[in-house]
C-alpha cells in the first residue's frame, strides 16, 4: 500500500523580510538557543542550512534570503519552501520588502508566518505590525484571520520556542508525508569550488535518501558521492528527506536552485548532462 511507504517529514523554513529587520540574528538566535550544552563547536554552521529539533520533531531552515530562495529556484520550477517566516520589526513595522516577501511567499503558496521582532525594543508596537499588515492582505489570527504571528526578541532570546511551536503547528497542517525509500531527489541550495576538497555542493534532500556511493545529477553537473556532511560538520553515511547535507564528489560546479536526482549508472550521469550541455 503507497500510503504506508509515506513518512513524515521536517518543515523546510525559510526567514524573509526587510533589510536590518533582523533576519540573519533570528536564524542565529534559533540555532545558538537549540545547541546541546557541552556539544563542543556546535554553534558553527558549517553549510547554509541547519536543522533544530524541538519536542521530538525537527524543523529545517534554509539559510538563503527567502526572497532569493524564492525566485532562484521558482525559476526552475523547484519549490524549497514549506514556510515562510516574513520578520518584521516591531519598531518598524511594515516595509517596501516586507511587502516584497508577502508577494514572493504569496505567489509562491507557502503559508506565512508572522515573527514580530525587536520586542525588547522601547518602540515596539505589535499591534500596529498586524494592522498595517492587513493592507497587505495578511490577516493574523487576532485580527480574524488564520495567519500565525508569534513576538520575538532575537537579541533577547525571547519567543523563540513558542515560534518554534507555531512552525510545527502550520506543519502539522500541511501534512508533509514523502517517500524515505528509495533515490534521492532534491535542490541545489549552494555551491562552490572549495580549494582541496573540489566543487562540493549544499543540497536539500526532498524525497528519498541519499547515500554515499550514489550518482547524482545536478543540472549539467553530476556527482559520485564520496562524502556527505551535515550541518554540524559531521560525516554521515546518508540523507533522509528534509535534510541539508554538502555532497563531496561533484565534476564540475552545479548552480543554486538545480534540481538533483540519483540515477542508477555512471554512464547514465555522463549521457544526462552531456545531453544538457548541449542544450
Ligand atoms: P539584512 O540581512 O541586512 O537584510 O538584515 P537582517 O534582516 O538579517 O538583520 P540583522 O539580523 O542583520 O539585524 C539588523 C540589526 O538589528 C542588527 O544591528 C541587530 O543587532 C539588530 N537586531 C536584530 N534583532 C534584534 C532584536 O530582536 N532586538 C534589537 N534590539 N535589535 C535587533
Ligand atoms: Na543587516
Ligand atoms: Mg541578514
Amino acid at each position: 500500500d503507497k500510503a504506508e511507504d509515506l513518512t513524515d517529514r521536517a518543515p523546510v523554513v525559510t526567514i524573509m523580510g526587510h533589510v536590518d529587520h533582523g533576519k540573519t540574528s533570528l536564524l542565529d538566535a534559533i540555532r545558538e538557543a537549540n545547541v546541546v550544552s557541552g556539544e563542543a563547536g556546535g554553534i558553527t554552521q558549517h553549510i547554509g542550512a541547519y536543522q533544530v529539533e524541538k519536542n521530538g520533531a525537527k524543523i529545517t531552515f534554509l539559510d538563503t534570503p527567502g526572497h532569493e530562495a524564492f525566485t532562484a529556484m521558482r525559476a526552475r520550477g523547484a519549490q524549497a519552501t514549506d514556510i515562510a517566516i516574513l520578520v518584521v520589526a516591531a519598531d518598524d513595522g511594515v516595509m517596501p520588502q516586507t511587502i516584497e516577501s508577502i508577494k514572493h511567499a504569496k505567489a509562491a503558496e507557502v503559508p506565512i508566518i508572522v515573527a514580530i521582532n525587536k520586542m525588547d525594543k522601547p518602540g515596539a508596537d505589535p499591534q500596529r505590525v498586524r494592522t498595517e499588515l492587513l493592507q497587505h492582505e495578511v490577516f493574523v489570527e487576532s485580527m480574524g484571520g488564520d495567519v500565525l504571528d508569534v513576538e520575538v526578541s532575537a537579541i533577547n532570546k525571547t519567543g523563540l520556542d513558542k515560534l518554534l511551536e507555531t512552525i510545527l503547528l502550520q506543519a502539522e497542517v500541511l501534512e508533509l508525508k514523502v517517500a524515505r525509500d528509495g533515490r534521492a531527489e532534491g535542490l541545489v541550495v549552494e555551491a562552490k569550488l572549495d580549494r582541496g576538497r573540489g566543487a562540493v555542493a549544499t543540497v536539500l534532500v526532498q524525497r528519498g535518501t541519499l547515500a554515499i556511493g550514489d550518482i547524482l545529477v545536478a543540472g549539467i553537473e553530476f556527482a559520485r558521492v564520496r562524502a556527505l556532511i551535515n550541518d554540524k560538520g559531521e560525516q554521515v553515511k546518508e540523507a533522509g528527506p528534509s535534510t541539508p547535507v554538502e555532497v563531496l564528489g561533484f565534476t564540475g560546479v552545479p548552480s543554486a536552485g538545480d534540481r538533483f536526482s540519483v540515477v542508477e549508472t555512471e554512464a547514465r550521469a555522463r549521457e544526462v548532462t552531456e545531453y544538457r550541455q548541449r542544450a
